[in-house]
């Protein structure tokens, strides 16, 4: 049987790109992909903001926080995740608030980007660290257009080409929280609830 899983595990946010540049035929798969994601009443909210040309993928990296900068100018292809709230459906609580969708459906959207592009041998980056109005700004965006977030996409390069600090976390282990704090069987417990921070400190036990 076809495992996705083997896929996914193989999948990590690493930070040393190779310049190679990704050929067109390459990021048309990635958009495809994104293209393919579910939405409630097949709403789609969510957008690509493609950074081509070398002057619009060099403004976008100025929108990157200065961590980000530190390393994600070598990767070949940056793109921002956006969202259209107003293009989406909201679902309807029987009290009559609503429930919003649009940054989950994105959230998806963007699970099966980076699940292509590690199928294709790249690296693909998420970030949340940027200035969204400046992103707006690089695309001569409207304000209602929500920036989720700027993906660093490009092919292995060489680890040693990072500094110490960056270097140490890629191969740093994925640290996961375990299934039975994940999947609530049956019945919600405290367990459940978690943080990963707690789960972390309760792993490295009391200080001396
Ligand atoms: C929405 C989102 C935002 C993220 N923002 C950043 C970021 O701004 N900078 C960064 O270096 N990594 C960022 N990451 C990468 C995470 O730090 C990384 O996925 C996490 O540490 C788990 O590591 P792994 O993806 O290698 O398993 C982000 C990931 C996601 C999903």
């Amino acid at each position: 049987m076809p495992e996705v899983l083997d896929a996914l595990s193989s999948r990590r946010a690493r930070r040393a790109f190779s310049p190679s540049p990704i050929p067109a035929g390459v990021q048309e798969t990635l958009w495809q992909a994104v293209a393919l994601a579910p939405s409630h009443g097949n709403s789609q909210p969510w957008r690509l903001l493609v950074a081509e040309s070398e002057s619009v993928r060099q403004s976008l990296f100025h929108a990157l926080s200065p961590g980000n900068q530190s390393w994600a100018g070598h990767a070949p292809l940056l793109v921002a995740v956006a969202a259209i709230p107003a293009n989406d459906t909201v679902q309807r609580e029987p009290d009559g608030t609503q429930r919003e969708l649009w940054a989950f459906h994105a959230g998806i959207a963007t699970g099966n980007l980076l699940a292509q592009a590690t199928a294709l041998g790249l690296i693909a980056h998420p970030m949340a660290g940027f200035d969204s109005a400046a992103v707006r700004a690089v695309f001569a965006a409207p304000p209602d257009l929500q920036i989720l977030a700027v993906v660093a996409i490009g092919y292995p390069g060489d680890p040693d080409s990072l500094p110490d600090d960056l270097r140490r976390r890629e191969d740093a282990p994925q640290g996961r929280l375990p299934l039975d704090i994940l999947a609530a069987r049956d019945r919600w417990s405290p367990a459940h609830a978690t943080s990963m921070k707690e789960y972390r400190d309760r792993a490295a036990g009391p200080r001396a």
